[in-house]
């Protein structure tokens, strides 16, 4: 077992020899571009800690990991043009960049790549592997399409929005872990509860990622803050908020949904989340499902690492 460090600087050492066809280059350029710009690599670490914590060989699964990193960059080029986001990792998105066509084709691009590495994953668990990722791939379309959906309907419940978040997140890093588990060569409940334990660290990650979204630090979290209430997003906060005001309170969010997307509607959005108390809300809901995941690790081996990671996740920054 090596640290998370070992295991980044393993993944982006690989991620930075992938070799691109020189041409076109405005197709492969905005591919490299997103993928060097930096980023956690929260799904291809999560891959390799499975693998080596199930005694596999660390070999076998770089390559299906990469594929998970590529494909995850790949969602987000789409998600920046579908969320009008300007910013990403404190640079501009590939949309401004270079133009919307760009993101659409580069995205395409960098999807068939995140397959063809997938592939490579050890012939005796290629279908195993390629099923999961095909079955995850498509939950994720699922869930980005839901989380459309909610921006313009104001009834959003807690359960369809965390359904949503289900799958536009959270089977990602249940893919990951599971696709380790397998090529390791686990038993299928060992896989099994390795994906549950993914799939609720993962609704703790978007969770923070959308209470990040109102109280990160520009400068840290890589991202426009505000960006969600710009766009309406039926985060846990605003269905919380929507749910708790009363009276005049209730009035004016109902009326700052239509208003304009403007910083004077992040501001207002924000002050009342802020007399509701949601935020507390929030960190209650990311704990709950931090601890529910820990559960699913009581009979796997060394996952000590795995905990720490997990939980350094659901108090990150960026
Ligand atoms: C951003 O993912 C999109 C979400 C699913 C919340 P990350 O927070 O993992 O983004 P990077 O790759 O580290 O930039
Ligand atoms: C992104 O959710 C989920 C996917 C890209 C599949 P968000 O829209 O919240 O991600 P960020 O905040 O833009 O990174
Ligand atoms: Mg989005
Ligand atoms: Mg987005
Ligand atoms: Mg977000």
């Amino acid at each position: 077992m090596q640290t998370v460090d070992k295991y980044i600087e393993l993944i982006n050492r690989a991620i930075s020899s992938i070799e691109y066809p020189q041409n076109p280059f405005g197709l492969y350029e905005p591919v490299k571009y997103q993928l060097d710009m930096g980023g956690k690599r929260v799904r291809p670490l999560l891959a390799v800690m499975a693998c080596d914590m199930f005694g596999g060989n660390v070999e076998e699964v770089i390559s299906p990991a990469l594929g998970l990193e590529i494909f995850h960059n790949f969602t987000l080029l789409h998600d920046d043009v579908m969320d009008k986001a300007d910013i990403r990792r404190g640079r501009p998105t590939v949309h401004k960049a270079w133009c919307e066509n760009t993101a659409i084709l580069s995205g395409d691009a960098m999807q068939i790549i995140a397959t063809q590495k997938v592939c490579e994953a050890p012939a005796r668990v290629h279908k195993e592997v390629l099923d999961l990722y095909n079955k995850t791939a498509l939950e994720i379309c699922e869930g980005q399409q839901y989380d459309m959906e909610f921006e313009t309907r104001d009834d959003v419940t807690c359960e369809e929005y965390i359904e949503m978040i289900r799958l536009k997140t959270a089977v990602l890093l249940g893919c990951a872990l599971k696709m380790g588990a397998i090529i390791a060569g686990a038993t299928p409940k060992q896989a099994d509860d390795i994906y549950k334990f993914g799939e609720n660290i993962g609704l703790a990650f978007q969770l923070q990622d959308d209470y990040l979204d109102v109280y990160g630090d520009a400068k840290t979290f890589g991202k426009k803050i505000g960006g969600d209430i710009l766009n309406n997003k039926k985060t846990y906060m605003l269905i919380s908020a929507l749910t708790k005001a009363i009276g005049k309170t209730k009035e004016r969010l109902y009326a700052l949904l239509d208003a304009n997307a403007d910083d004077d509607k992040i501001a207002q959005v924000t002050a009342i989340y802020g007399e509701l108390g949601v935020d507390k809300i929030a960190r209650e809901k990311i704990t709950e499902y931090s601890q529910k995941a820990l559960a699913y690790l009581v009979d796997i081996p060394n996952s000590e690492e795995l905990k720490f990671f997990a939980n350094s996740l659901t108090e990150r920054k960026l």
